[in-house]
């Protein structure tokens, strides 16, 4: 295995800038995830750092070698497509063994490789079938066989669960944090899905337009978003958000929001006219029982997920999203005050995350 280094790779198509002078660094065994919106410019990187698509400038080095003046194949990489990408006339066992084949290995050392590839993915019983005959998760597994049977020194993944209906990508997630644990394989792996990026990811890069928001662990990414953006795209349902100002004795004001943020403003920021977002999360918000409330509301919907309640809450202001235990004691139509779970609040200056 290796570690990954990118830097200030850029790619355009005609006058769109894809990719925007991106660096960053996977470490030697580490699980690194690529999160963004769709169009981001995640497999444009991908097809990158593979060569099978060209950037405009830049270095990319695998290991200690320097890999972008190099032909694909020469890469040492393995790439895991969206689409699995079988060849559908094949075996599973052909499948397996067909890049092993290309690159002309003994014959010998090709049967032991899909033995000990097959056992590892639990496809021994399969290995005589056609791709056509095999469910969604099985033919992803032998997707990540054909990456997996060549050892190569990273791993490239391109939301490679996504076909699956959910209560596979789940269960496929956990095959893949095992897999990673086993062959201490470094890992980039793409996926627009936070819940993926937050339960497999030793390090998470976010993605938009083309540029990195953040890099960090998945728990910081989610208690200390740098930015509006990644402090939204992160977290479901999505953190609440609130425009206003600070006043003299550290209220912030919003349309329909009070909160005390004395304590958490930087000395740097003015009071009384900076306009400044303020952020929460539905776990965040709880009800004021007494004492002063943030918000003051009434409940419009209430989801029950069994687990627990999407309280929605109709304001003077755009509205508010509240996660509750399912014992929460609130009906539509009732009125409801709520306030910020204590050091829960986010505070955002010019679209970046400011406070203590
Ligand atoms: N060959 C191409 N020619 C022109 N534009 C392209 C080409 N390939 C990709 N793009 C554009 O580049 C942008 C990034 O595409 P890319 O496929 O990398 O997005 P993505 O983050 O992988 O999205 P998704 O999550 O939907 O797969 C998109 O706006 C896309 O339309
Ligand atoms: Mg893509």
């Amino acid at each position: 295995m290796a570690s990954l280094t990118v830097q200030n790779i850029s790619k355009s198509f005609g006058q769109a800038g894809v990719i925007k002078n991106l660096s960053f660094e996977v470490r030697d065994g580490e699980f690194c995830v690529l999160l963004g919106p769709s169009g981001c410019g995640k497999t444009t990187l991908l097809r990158i750092i593979a060569g099978l698509e060209e950037a405009s400038g830049g270095t990319i080095v695998i290991g200690d070698r320097r890999v972008d003046t190099l032909a694909p194949r020469d890469r040492d990489l393995a790439f895991v497509f969206q689409t699995y990408a079988l060849y559908p006339h094949l075996t599973v066992a052909e499948n397996l063994a067909f890049t092993l084949e290309v690159r002309g290995a003994a014959r010998a050392e090709i049967r032991r490789r899909v033995d000990e590839t097959a056992k590892t993915l639990g496809l021994d019983g399969l290995l005589a079938r056609k791709p056509r005959e095999l469910s969604g998760g099985q033919r992803q597994r032998v997707a990540v066989g054909r990456a997996i049977i060549r050892h190569p020194k990273l791993f490239l993944f391109d939301e490679p669960l996504s076909n699956l209906d959910a209560a596979l990508r789940g269960e496929m997630r956990g095959e893949l944090a095992r897999l990673h644990k086993r062959l201490g394989a470094t890992i980039l792996y793409v996926t627009h899905d936070q819940a993926e990026a937050m339960t497999l990811a030793d390090k998470i890069i976010v993605l938009d337009r083309g540029a990195i928001q953040q890099t960090g662990a998945p728990a910081e990414i989610y208690h200390a978003p740098a930015n509006l953006f990644v402090a939204g795209f992160v977290g479901s349902p999505r953190m609440n958000f609130a425009e206003g100002a600070v006043n003299g004795a550290g209220l912030f004001i919003g349309e329909d929001c009070r909160f005390d943020v004395s304590e958490m403003l930087p000395d740097n920021v003015k009071r009384g006219d900076t306009p400044l977002t303020i952020g929460i999360r539905p776990e965040d918000l709880t009800i004021a029982a007494d004492g002063p409330a943030a918000i003051e509301g009434r409940v419009e919907i209430v989801e029950d997920l069994g687990s627990d309640k999407f309280v929605h809450v109709a304001s003077a202001g755009r509205g508010w999203v509240a996660r509750m235990a399912p014992e929460a004691p609130l009906k539509p139509g009732g009125a409801v005050r709520l306030r910020a779970a204590d050091g829960k609040l986010h505070i955002f200056h010019s679209g970046r995350r400011i406070g203590r």
